[in-house]
């Protein structure tokens, strides 16, 4: 299936519902540090289907490699993107900038789930063409759950990113971390964002061990395994990493899965 160039409305500078925000971020620069809590990742092949979308010099969300041209993220981190030449995706790196297997990709085309509604992030999923990775132990595919699966309470998942790392300021990770957290019901979710919370959603827990902003579109992978795709991050609240949970998408979810497969063919 044909990718369209989705080119809608500027849309930098608009906020979601309170305390709903997207977890994308636009204009961070680099600390020390990494996600709230967690751990830092030191071995690039360790999580070698991450990747970072870069916009206008700035980083701006996680991604997974889906295959040698497919990037799948959230729909909030490319959703009204101006210009499409200034995005490039970067690949084989724990590094938020650099890194000897770094592998850079340019975007020629991007998807967002028809579907999705940016104001209430519901079906937040896209997914990029790019120019192209040489897949080896650095840059490597997620594996997609079979459809339909479903995830219950309590089962352990690790998410990966470059996202602020501390609620005290806006300095994103110059390293990759990652966080082992339970999934817990949805009604923690939609007690805490107040919106009827779907099953293409997934709801993750992680008091002072959570994602934060800069994490959006990036992987969650069931714990233990080295690339198995649960979820996309999508949304959380600011503070990060509170009682509150963060939300993301369930890539199992049949509507979702039926997406991923009609764009990329996998
Ligand atoms: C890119 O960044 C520059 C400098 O910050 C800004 O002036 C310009 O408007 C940005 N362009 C886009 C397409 O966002
Ligand atoms: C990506 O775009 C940049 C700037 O337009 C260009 O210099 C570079 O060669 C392109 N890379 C690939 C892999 O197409
Ligand atoms: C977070 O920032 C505060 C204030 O700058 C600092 O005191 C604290 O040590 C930082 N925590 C971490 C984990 O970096
Ligand atoms: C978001 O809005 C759409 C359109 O109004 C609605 O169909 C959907 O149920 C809403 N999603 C959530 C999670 O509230
Ligand atoms: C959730 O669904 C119920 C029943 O369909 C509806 O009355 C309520 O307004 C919805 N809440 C939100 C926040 O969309």
């Amino acid at each position: 299936m044909k990718l369209l160039l989705v080119l809608l409305f500027y849309l930098v500078g608009t906020v979601l519902a309170s305390p709903t925000i997207p977890l994308e971020e636009t204009n961070g620069t680099p600390g020390d540090g990494r996600i709230i809590g967690g751990y830092e990742v030191t071995d690039s092949k360790l999580f070698p289907h991450q990747v970072g979308l870069v916009y206008n010099n700035s980083f701006l969300c996680g991604g997974s490699v889906l295959s040698e041209i497919f990037v799948l993220t959230a729909a909030h981190c490319v959703y009204g993107l101006l210009d499409i030449t200034k995005l490039y995706v970067h690949a084989g790196t724990v590094f938020l900038y650099g890194g000897s297997n770094i592998q850079i990709a340019n975007v020629s085309a991007f998807q967002c789930y028809e579907h999705y509604n940016p104001v209430n992030s519901s079906g937040d999923l896209a997914i990029l063409r790019t120019t192209g990775f040489t897949l080896n132990e650095y840059v490597r595919p997620v594996k997609l759950p079979l459809p339909g699966t479903t995830w219950s309470p309590g089962t352990m998942v690790t998410a990966t990113g470059w996202g602020r790392y501390n609620n005290s300021n806006t300095d994103l990770s110059g390293i990759l971390k990652a966080a082992d957290l339970p999934l817990v019901s949805g009604i923690e979710c939609e007690i805490e964002f107040s919106f009827n919370f779907t099953d293409h959603m997934l709801c993750m827990y992680g008091f002072n061990n959570n994602v934060c902003k800069g994490d959006s579109g990036g992987p969650v992978i069931a714990t233990g395994s080295t690339n198995f795709l649960v979820g996309v991050v999508s949304f959380g609240s600011i503070p990060c990493a509170t009682t509150i949970p963060a939300v993301i998408i369930n890539v199992a979810y049949l509507e979702m899965r039926r997406f991923i497969s009609e764009v990329t063919g996998l």
